[in-house]
């Protein structure tokens, strides 16, 4: 269903029965909502689901001008829009998990609490950020297949399935290059949240696949360190996207965690 939120009509799924323990679940770069389906589908009977498509992504119209402030200012909105008005569990994976930061920062009080999925609490270096703007470059010029095929091989654990590999490179090679684009430059832009996690009060669960290559299990593992009386939970036979490769560990990593259940 889509939202004018700041402008710009956005799209945002909700799946589950209202008064289900309200999970916000932002998707990581350059993905959509849609990654989180599998998981979904095993959740829906317990928890509402609130699933929006960043700006430039999915069913979402594009900005130039995104920023890790825009994109968690959407999705507190896209949370009013929805009328959901209690704290929810907020989970991001990878750049979802850098928004989940500035979400945090920026709307503390809407925050039950944090899930931490295939992500890290750094901001890039310099090199990073200088390869960010030319590949946003590249991709106005050429078009997402660039960021598509060069993610594509990585994202995933050795022996996962071609056609699922398939399936997610031309996802994302569909994907808008003008969001691709602001994304990249959004992420190259984004502030180190690292001393902000001992500040972390709620509970926090941190899963990442086994095999991510993108954001490696030392940096979950860091972050479980810093983060005061957090859960870690590695994921076997996973790579960068666990919740699309082993939805079903995740939903039980999750159901174990959700402070109500
Ligand atoms: C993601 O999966 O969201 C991206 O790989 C994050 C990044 O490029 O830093």
């Amino acid at each position: 269903m889509h939202y004018t939120i700041d402008g710009l009509k956005l799209n945002c799924e909700t799946l589950g029965p209202e008064r289900g323990e309200p999970i916000l679940l932002i998707h990581g770069f350059p993905l959509s909502g849609a990654m989180w389906r599998p998981l979904g589908e095993l959740l829906r009977d317990e928890c509402r689901l609130i699933i929006p498509d960043l700006r430039g992504f999915g069913a979402s119209e594009a900005s130039d001008d995104a920023s890790m402030a825009r994109y968690a200012d959407d999705c507190a909105a896209l949370l009013d829009a929805v009328g959901e008005r209690r704290p929810v569990a907020v989970a991001g994976m990878s750049m979802g998990g850098y928004i989940a930061f500035e979400f945090f920062r920026r709307a503390r009080k809407r925050v039950v609490s944090l899930v931490l999925v295939d992500t890290r609490p750094g901001a890039d270096g310099e090199e990073a950020r200088r390869g960010r703007f030319a590949t946003a470059e590249k991709v106005l010029a050429q078009g997402s297949a660039v960021v598509a095929d060069a993610m594509a091989e990585k994202l995933f654990a050795p022996g996962a399935p071609a056609d699922l590999k398939k399936h997610w490179r031309d996802e994302m090679a569909g994907a808008n290059p003008r969001g691709v684009a602001a994304a990249l430059k959004a992420m190259a832009h984004r502030a180190d949240s690292t001393p902000d996690l001992k500040r972390i009060d709620v509970p926090a669960l941190i899963i990442v696949g086994e095999h991510d290559a993108i954001t490696p299990p030392a940096e979950s593992e860091a972050m479980h360190r810093a983060i005061r009386g957090s859960t870690l939970e590695t994921i076997p036979d996973a790579g960068h996207m666990a919740p699309v490769e082993q939805p079903r560990i995740v939903a039980d990593a999750l159901r174990r965690f959700l402070p109500s259940r």
